[in-house]
């Protein structure tokens, strides 16, 4: 079954005066958030009621800036501390896990007969948002630009703007719950119509376009797909330094390395 999202839960843990204030490109992208962290929630054993209510009242007393990455959120447990030379199964493992909705993506498009280049897209296409969740698909773009296809790159980049337009060809429908929270008026900021419009006449549309179908098979409440299934496919498709993410002298080094230790203070 898919995550369901009541509208006023979601008004509630957002905050109607905060959702208001929102633009609504902001607001779906609160939503998609919020539903990915209903779904890792429903895989996540559960705390006892006092714990969990201690660390409510905590989140919302200092909630930071809605562009935050999940791992600057707060929380109770240490970061287990990552080796030495990291690897991507290392993220996935110590830092990104459960990333149930990534995971569920990726598994529609392997069991669907996909090709590996989408696979790995799909794996890979929100993982940023344990880093920072602003325009989260020219940043999760930039992440893993030294270590895949160009295609791949280009496909996350541009995955976040195709949301929110339909395309009947490959059975992509404009997301039913936008129009139940946002009204049917909506209509997208003009910098995400005009990136919707270089992608959609670009030879490369559908790599982007397929991240987006996969995407709307992610939010299956507590389906847990493993990460070994894919351990293959990354071997093929992501080339990993030997020196490990991090420590390359890549453009995006410093990013895997602040994902790898957010504590850090300078
Ligand atoms: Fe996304
Ligand atoms: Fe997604």
């Amino acid at each position: 079954m898919d995550v369901q999202v009541d509208r006023r839960t979601f008004l509630a843990a957002v905050g109607v005066g905060a959702i208001e204030a929102m633009s609504p490109e902001d607001r779906a992208e609160e939503l998609e958030h919020y539903m990915m962290h209903e779904l890792d929630e429903s895989v996540t054993p559960k705390l006892d009621g006092e714990e969990s209510a201690l660390i409510d009242l905590e989140q919302q007393a200092a909630r930071p800036p809605r562009g935050t990455g999940n791992l600057f959120m707060p929380r109770e447990d240490a970061f287990e501390p990552m080796p030495r030379n990291p690897t991507l199964e290392d993220f996935f493992r110590l830092r990104f896990a459960p990333a149930t909705h990534v995971l569920q993506s990726a598994q529609h498009a392997l069991e669907t007969g996909q090709p590996e280049s989408t696979i790995i897209a799909c794996l890979l296409h929100d993982v940023v948002l344990n880093l920072i969740k602003v325009d989260h698909g020219w940043w999760g773009a930039q992440l893993v630009e030294p270590y895949v296809d160009e295609k791949v790159t280009w496909g996350i980049r541009y995955h976040a703007a195709l949301r929110f337009y339909p395309d009947d060809s490959v059975g992509y429908e404009y997301p039913e719950l936008y129009n139940r929270i946002f009204g049917e008026d909506y209509v997208p900021e003009p910098y995400i119509r005009e990136q919707y419009d270089f992608a959609r006449q670009h030879p490369w549309y559908m790599e982007a376009r397929m991240i987006t179908v996969n995407d709307t098979y992610g939010f299956q409440e507590g389906v847990r797909p493993e990460l070994d299934q894919f351990i293959d496919i990354i071997g093929r498709n992501f080339k990993q330094p030997k020196e490990g993410l991090g420590y390359d002298n890549s453009p995006v080094a410093h990013m895997w390395r602040t994902i790898a230790s957010p504590n850090k203070p300078l």
